[in-house]
């Protein structure tokens, strides 16, 4: 049998290209490496004639994309010293956050908005022994929170304003060319921070400049209507939407995002929430893939910019699926459309029920 060695990680895999020396302790739970599936059955169904893949971040160790950037941002904070973590976070950082700082065996203070994280990012942030504290309020007040304090305590903040945690989510975009042969001619993506979008295009910029691929994709990024500053042009107050992961109205990456939106010839979008989830259905029923809402908005955008032409028939297109859908249960049960059947347990009555959906 042929062998190959362990993958241990983007950061062993990438080190040329990251913030690491020969001597850095690499904090990994072997992130990353994460499959492009391309759609099969979405594209036939829609008439689309496009190759569409899908990155499927959710496979990433706590089931988000936040473990490329956690990885680095924790590996940096060991490296300087520091013996605490602490963000805001919509629930997705937070569990990355708890996890990779019970790996390096240093504390984790995490801020999340009362009542308003889906209940796996709860649990995870929980069971990996997080300091969890509960704000009356949303994701951006516990930014500015996570903020000021750290200017006050001796913690290291590892929200995406923590430069390594883009140069970690950056991979991602290796990862697509490397198996594409090529950049796409687009990339779809959900936006709450824009820290991924802005990640994703460094990465793309970066072996673009390095002459590895001779293009670089049109950037499109996609916001909940209810939480989409990047539409109204101008900060939200009051975000809401039920993809809680994207529910921010102060993104922290705004200007970043402006400028890769205009380099890239992309743009932003807005989707409902009826939309998103609809697309996150279409991708469970028909494609067995399993994503958070957030996630899903970014093949809701997709399928709107396709019927529209505003992406054209024969593109090459990467949607990226930010979250796994088992971190959001709730919501997943709350509409789903398959019925849940009791019977007894005996032979006629499985039978019965079985014959009778056949
Ligand atoms: N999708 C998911 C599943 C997310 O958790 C997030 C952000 C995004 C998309 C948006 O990425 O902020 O880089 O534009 N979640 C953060 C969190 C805010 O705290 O988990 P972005």
């Amino acid at each position: 049998m042929p062998f190959r060695p362990r993958y241990t990680g983007l950061i062993e895999r990438y080190r040329s290209r990251l913030p690491v020396t020969d001597d850095t302790k690499i904090v990994s739970i072997g992130e990353g490496n994460t499959p492009l599936i391309q759609l099969n059955n979405i594209p036939k169904l829609l008439k689309y004639k496009a190759d569409i893949y899908v990155k499927y971040e959710g496979l990433n160790p706590t089931g988000s994309f936040k473990d490329r950037g956690m990885t680095m941002a924790v590996t940096k904070a060991v490296e300087d010293g520091s013996s605490a973590i602490i963000c805001a976070s919509t629930g997705n950082t937070s569990a990355a956050a708890a996890a990779y700082a019970a790996r390096a065996g240093i504390k984790a203070f995490v801020l999340i908005p009362d009542g308003k994280i889906a209940m796996g990012k709860l649990a995870q942030a929980l069971m990996h022994g997080a300091i969890v504290i509960q704000i009356k309020g949303n994701f951006d007040d516990g930014m500015a929170l996570v903020k000021q304090v750290s200017k006050e305590a001796p913690v290291t903040i590892v929200n995406s304003i923590n430069p390594f945690r883009l140069q970690g989510q950056k991979t991602a975009s290796f990862e697509i060319i490397e198996e594409l042969g090529c950049a796409p001619d687009y990339h779809c993506i959900p936006v709450g921070n824009a820290g991924n979008i802005s990640a994703h295009w460094m990465g793309y910029d970066e072996y673009y400049s390095d002459g590895i691929v001779k293009s670089r994709p049109v950037m499109v990024g996609y916001q909940a209507s209810g939480a989409a500053p990047f539409l109204r042009g101008h900060m939200v107050d009051d975000p809401e939407t039920i993809a809680t992961a994207i529910r921010i109205g102060h993104p922290q990456s705004w200007d970043m995002a402006w400028k890769l939106q205009k380099e890239s010839g992309g743009w932003f979008d807005e989707c409902s929430d009826d939309e998103i989830l609809a697309a996150q259905k279409l991708l469970t029923e028909k494609e067995g893939i399993f994503c958070e809402p957030a996630s899903a908005i970014s093949v809701a955008g997709l399928m709107r910019d396709i019927n529209s032409g505003k992406i054209p028939e024969g593109s090459k297109i990467v949607c990226t699926l930010t979250g796994h859908g088992l971190k959001d249960p709730d919501t997943a049960i709350k509409q789903s459309s398959t019925p849940l059947i009791t019977v007894d347990a005996a032979l006629d009555a499985v039978k019965l029920a079985i014959l009778d959906k056949i």
